[in-house]
């Protein structure tokens, strides 16, 4: 699909566009304002505790690890990883979501700062000097970047980390599409999206072939592991380890 390319303003105005709320009031408007919903609900403990649990077993954090958190949103999971690293920095473009996490999830060892992360990392070592990220993760948020931006993530990740472990969770799995469009009338949703022009997938975004990932991490000579999620997390998104070889 082709790209669209204002997610800034679509994350921006999100929690006001899609809920006509200016800002975050309520637990539950903390799922809304990163779209961690499903059917408008936001998702389950079951599926929020399992999401946690996956991220500690594929990172296997060290008490010394500092973790970069690309996209954090409103730091709804960054915060649930805080007890186990010696720092995160979360990095998130979208004011109104970053303040709602500098307001309501921050903790001492945490940083949130604005930026576009590719951006961000591109002069991360004289932003941050010194510090060596040993971990990253991106939650449910590449779907919002081109193959050339993931090229350029992962070159950078490479040169300010030797050695990493980069988990890139819940991209949307061409091969998987239609466990997601699977009704007629969610057939139809999707067509009429096409026809319409939606390019932002009615904001799931890019539906992203496992082939490509693999190519783009070998060119660069980075290990990969693909594996997809399951139910109760989902049947259409997969998870992605990155790591130097
Ligand atoms: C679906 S939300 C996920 C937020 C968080 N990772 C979570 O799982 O709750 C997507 C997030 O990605 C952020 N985002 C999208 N593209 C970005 C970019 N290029 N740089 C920084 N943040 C970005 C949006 O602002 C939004 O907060």
């Amino acid at each position: 699909m082709e790209q669209f390319d204002n997610w800034h303003e679509f994350w921006n105005n999100f929690l006001q566009k899609r809920y006509g709320k200016e800002e975050v009031q309520t637990e539950e408007d903390l799922f809304f304002q990163v779209a961690r919903t499903v059917n408008r609900k936001p998702v389950s403990q079951e599926v929020f505790d399992n999401i946690i649990k996956q991220i500690y077993s594929d990172l296997d954090f060290k008490q010394d690890d500092i973790l970069v958190d690309f996209c954090c949103g409103n730091g709804l999971f960054t915060y649930e990883l805080k007890n186990n690293v010696k720092q995160i920095i979360g990095i998130d473009f979208a004011q109104n979501i970053i303040d709602t996490a500098n307001k309501i999830k921050s903790a001492p060892n945490i940083t949130y700062v604005l930026g576009s992360v590719t951006e961000y990392m591109k002069t991360f070592k004289e932003t941050w000097p010194g510090a060596i990220p040993t971990k990253y993760l991106m939650n449910d948020s590449l779907a919002y970047f081109s193959a050339s931006d993931l090229k350029d993530l992962l070159f950078y990740i490479k040169s300010v980390s030797k050695e990493f472990k980069f988990l890139c969770r819940g991209v949307p799995n061409e091969k998987l599409k239609w466990n997601y469009y699977d009704t007629p009338e969610r057939k139809e949703f999707y067509h009429n999206l096409l026809a319409k022009g939606d390019l932002t997938n009615d904001g799931l975004g890019s539906w992203w072939n496992p082939l490509e990932i693999e190519a783009i991490s070998e060119n660069l000579g980075i290990h990969c592991f693909v594996r997809n999620q399951e139910l109760p997390v989902s049947n259409y998104r997969m998870d992605i380890i990155f790591s130097n070889k």
